[in-house]
């Protein structure tokens, strides 16, 4: 009786399993045909790419329909290749979307779990509108002698390491987390990283220790991002209990310093002290300012090291752009009395269609996820591919292909190809919305991406001022990914000679 109950069981799960791979189907939906239980992600079961990476591929083989059907594993899930329809999704749909697709709940993780990437809702909403002020391009200007404090203490730290400037090299990415970080922990901390002076500081430990979770953690996220379905029944914990004590004894031992002492420093932790004392609608506690200050961490110093490391990388890569660039800085320097004031980094546009070329070459993340929040039907408008209206179920995860789009040569003629030129004048403004999106786009737009794009600006130009950049043989080309890092993360490292300029 037993064996028929688990055979019955067992032929019942497969039939359910099999129609569920129909579902694209029934719907009139394109999209390549899954395998069993892996659905369409067998590369990334086998560790060969990451879910995002395999839905690039899968980008560029259905040139021809706005969306595709794709299955993480068993979920039916919807890469949207048509930039009018992410405009819909981001904008006048977005109350049918408005939710990011991983879920770290904060009553588990109350540091990560505060992050407004994570939060829902109209809890979303009050804390992005209460934080979006601290991102101001006026509060940027303030944050501004910390970062360039930072960015002229980069080439001390070049010159004391030998395989830097005597050819065996040094590997960027390596390069701009130290930068990052100091400045992570000097304008959302208040305190001085030594990530320059100490190969393993204290706050460097901490950082790392934040970003890396337990192993079990890294399990289940690994476990989600093949089945997503499982983020409804389990929950993740990012940030080891022993790290979230560390972090927040940081951030009080500063608070009571700047209390004792009447400190008052033009810096985040600032910010999110008056946020403590001046927020109505929301209980903002001392756990939220410990989290926002560590969402710096999360935000702040990971992602602005891929771009950056990713710009260094192209400048060595592109002699012309280098040499162009410099030129720029060289200028404005000259124009300014040897001196880099923030307007003045306002004013380069060529250093900022450098930085989009990057960003549109190589964005952190291939894809952004989102979430269908409330049922939604599609209208199709290109005929021959879709038929009739698709409807959109709630919890379906919808895919913006970020890096399909950035290289598709529909948008970006020649996209392989390095040129800056088409984010200048009336280039920048031919290029179709919503095909470069590395910030996202619509209301859950990245927060803090006037403090990224300065952080890395001011650095670069420090950089430039001070050195010649060459590509070292050690960078393994054509790049490749590491399938198991949520940032694109080149194999091997991007490693580059500087060589002094007198
Ligand atoms: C160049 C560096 C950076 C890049 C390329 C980047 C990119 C992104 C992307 C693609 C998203 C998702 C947007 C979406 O869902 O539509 C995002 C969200 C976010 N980013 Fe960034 N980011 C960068 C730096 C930063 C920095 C420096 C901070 C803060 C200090 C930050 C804070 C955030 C936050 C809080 C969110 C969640 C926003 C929300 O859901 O409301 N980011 N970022």
């Amino acid at each position: 009786m037993f064996v028929v109950l688990v055979v019955s069981a067992v032929l019942i799960a497969l039939y359910v399993l099999k129609e569920n791979y129909e579902y694209w189907k029934k719907r009139g939906v394109p999209g390549p045909k899954p395998k069993f239980i892996v659905g369409n992600l067998g590369q990334s079961f086998l560790m060969k790419k990451s879910p995002f990476e395999v839905f690039t591929d899968i980008y560029n083989q259905y040139p021809d329909t706005p969306i595709v059907g794709v299955y993480r594993s068993s979920t039916p899930s919807l890469i949207i290749r048509d930039p009018d329809f992410i405009r819909e999704i981001t904008g006048k749909s977005f109350d049918h979307f408005h939710e990011n697709d991983l879920r770290i709940e904060k009553e588990i993780d109350p540091l990560i779990g505060r992050n407004p990437f994570f939060l829902r809702g109209q809890e979303w909403k009050t804390v992005r509108a209460q934080l979006t002020p601290a991102f101001t391009s006026g509060k940027m200007k303030l944050v501004y002698p910390h970062l360039e404090d930072t960015s002229q203490r980069i080439s001390k730290f070049i010159d004391s390491q030998p395989n830097a400037t005597n050819g065996q090299g040094y590997e960027a990415k390596e390069l701009c987390k130290r930068y990052t970080l100091n400045n992570v922990a000097s304008c959302a901390f208040g305190l001085e990283g030594k990530c320059f002076e100490e190969d393993n500081s204290e706050f460097q430990q901490i950082a790392q220790q934040f970003m890396t979770p337990e192993t079990w953690s890294t399990v289940k996220i690994f476990l989600m991002s093949l089945f997503p379905f499982l983020t409804n029944f389990i929950s993740v914990k990012f940030t080891a209990k022993s790290v979230e004590e560390k972090v927040t004894n940081i951030v009080s031992q500063t608070l009571r310093y700047r209390e004792r002492n009447n400190v008052v420093r033009n810096d985040y932790l600032h910010i999110l002290m008056q946020l403590k004392e001046t927020s109505k609608d929301y209980d903002f506690t001392d756990v939220d300012v410990t989290a926002h200050a560590a969402g710096f961490i999360a935000d702040g110093y990971e992602s602005s090291s891929v771009v950056m490391s990713f710009l260094l990388y192209e400048l060595a890569n592109n002699p012309d752009v280098q040499s162009k660039l410099r030129q720029e800085i060289d200028e404005s320097f000259a124009k300014h009395s040897n001196t880099m004031p923030y307007e003045a980094i306002q004013d380069m546009t060529y250093l900022d269609a450098v930085l989009s070329e990057s960003l549109r070459m190589h964005p952190p993340t291939f894809a952004v996820a989102k979430r269908c929040t409330k049922r939604f039907t599609y209208m199709p408008n290109n005929t021959d591919v879709i038929s009739r209206p698709v409807v959109i179920e709630e919890g379906t995860p919808i895919i913006f292909p970020s890096y399909g789009l950035q290289h598709d040569p529909q948008y970006f003629d020649d996209p392989e190809r390095f040129r800056p030129e088409r984010f200048i004048g009336a280039n920048k403004d031919k290029i179709k919305k919503y095909t470069f999106m590395p910030f996202g786009e619509g209301p859950r737009t990245c927060l803090g991406q006037r403090f990224g794009v300065l952080q890395i600006k001011i650095g670069v130009v420090y950089i430039l001022k001070n050195y010649q950049l060459l590509v070292n043989k050690k960078t393994q080309r054509p790049l490749k990914y590491n399938p198991m890092y949520f940032l694109t993360s080149p194999v091997g490292g991007l490693w580059i000679d500087f060589k002094k300029i007198k």
